[in-house]
């Protein structure tokens, strides 16, 4: 049979752990696959760094649309990034009637209904495994795996940024911009940085969770939304005396009258085994009503552990390339004519626990005050304990029982206005997994 013949949009991180690794297992993907897969152009920006990886015997150009518009390329592979060039590249490909593969999450939460649209009308292929928690092949699982299932909740850490930092603090006891600065030193955080600390990157690949989940449109902009940032390493300390560790998670969830879809730090009990994913690693739990929970463990970011699954999307290319288009694989797990309309919720209908830290003054009546009006909104403590901050000032941490969120956050703005509170009250979500 003859190679499949690939162009690849990209030869950065991803894109070079691609080459390598279509390089290196070359005759093993070929026994899977059933033919050779063959990278036959690359766009970039600088051919000469290029060159220097791929030699002379693939063609090179800055023009990714030359690719895209090649009548003798299969296969688009887009490893750019961002929503401006990647879009048009992409969309112009399906256009032409060439399967993609891309490990675009930023530009898939954005604008994936409309590329899943377009490639269903083309009648082709659209793998976006490496979007998603890297070299996990957590797509799979849930589009294939786990089809028997009425999914009831995913959660996940899908962020190593985030996850390196965390662990570090905690580690360490360091503060977050140190932790920080090491990590982008690694190579593990985004171009913008800010897109991991503050939740974004894991919204974007819980946004295509929840679809896959649910058989719901994708919907990043109903996602909530919150990163580590504000997190200081007394929180963490706090969470250990109370047998927690702090993860950034990303949690969707089906409820009765609709899907959370949430992504925010959580307390999670130290004994579990997400609470002991530490470093870069990712983990995502998808619970089944048949099979129960599941967990999938591994490297969420990195040259060669993306590669992984972007190659995977290749093969799985190869091997349908000639099937009907009826029979391939749903994009979003779901049939594109069986998508659900069910809402997303808002975050005051979450119902979860919480733990409170507020910086008080030491005096008589402070703590009657606050557990009043705790309980004035229907807030059950389970648990609660004083730190002493300096000479006149305390920390008091509460662990409530389960809550329902906009509850927690009217009681809270009635505690901030207490003249004995200081500014900074700190409200975190606790998460059983039950
Ligand atoms: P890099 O920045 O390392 O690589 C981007 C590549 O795109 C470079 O080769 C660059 O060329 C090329 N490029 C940029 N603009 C153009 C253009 N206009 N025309 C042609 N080529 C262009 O990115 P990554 O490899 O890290 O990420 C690629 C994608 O994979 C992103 O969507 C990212 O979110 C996703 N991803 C990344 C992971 C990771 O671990 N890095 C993990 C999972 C997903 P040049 O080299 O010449 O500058
Ligand atoms: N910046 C991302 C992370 C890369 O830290 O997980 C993989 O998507």
């Amino acid at each position: 049979m003859k190679p499949v013949r690939v162009g690849l949009l990209g030869l950065g991180v991803v894109g070079s752990g691609v080459w390598t690794v279509l390089a290196q297992n070359n005759a093993e993907i070929a026994r899977r696959a059933g033919r050779l897969i063959e990278v036959v152009a690359v766009a970039v920006r600088d051919v000469d760094k290029a060159r220097a990886l791929v030699g002379d015997e693939v063609r090179i150009t800055t023009d990714g649309l030359e690719l895209v518009r090649d009548p003798d390329i299969d296969i688009i592979v887009e490893l750019i990034g961002g929503n401006t060039v990647a879009r048009s590249l992409i969309l112009e490909a399906i256009a032409q009637g060439k399967h993609v593969v891309t490990a675009n999450k930023a530009l898939l939460a954005s604008d994936g209904n409309e590329i899943f649209a377009q490639a269903q009308a083309r009648g082709v292929i659209v793998g976006f495994e490496a979007a998603v928690a890297g070299g996990i092949p957590i797509i799979k699982a849930m589009r294939e795996g786990l089809t028997a299932n009425r999914i009831q909740w995913v959660a996940g850490i899908i962020n190593g940024t985030t996850n390196f930092i965390l662990s570090e603090m905690r580690a360490r006891g360091l503060p977050f911009e140190d932790v920080l600065a090491e990590a982008q030193r690694l190579g593990y955080a985004e171009a913008d940085p800010t897109f991991d600390v503050e939740g974004v990157d894991a919204a974007h690949k819980l946004t295509l969770l929840a679809s896959l989940a649910f058989g719901i449109p994708v919907q990043f902009d109903k996602a909530h939304i919150e990163g580590i940032s504000h997190l200081a390493p007394e929180d963490i300390a706090h969470a250990e005396r109370l047998g927690y560790r702090i993860k950034l998670l990303g949690i969707t969830r089906r409820r009765a009258e609709g899907i959370e879809l949430r992504v925010h730090p959580a307390l999670v009990p130290a004994g579990s085994l997400i609470a002991n994913v530490e470093g870069a690693m990712n983990a995502v739990l998808v619970h089944g009503d048949a099979v129960g929970d599941t967990l999938y463990y591994g490297q969420g970011a990195g040259s060669m552990p993306t590669a992984s699954a972007v190659v995977a999307d290749l093969v799985d290319v190869a091997r349908l390339q000639m099937a009907d288009p009826e029979h391939h694989v749903p994009y979003l797990a779901f049939q594109p004519d069986a998508m659900s309309d069910f809402p997303v919720l808002n975050m005051a209908s979450v119902r979860t626990s919480y733990f409170l830290r507020l910086r008080v003054d030491d005096q008589p009546g402070v703590l009657a005050d606050l557990a009043r009006l705790l309980s004035d909104a229907g807030i059950s403590v389970g648990s609660m304990f004083q730190q002493p901050h300096g000479v006149h000032q305390a920390d008091i941490i509460f662990l409530t029982h389960e809550a329902r969120e906009g509850d927690v956050d009217d009681a809270l703005a009635a505690i901030r206005d207490l003249p004995f509170v200081h500014s900074g009250v700190i409200r975190l979500r606790v998460e059983n997994f039950n």
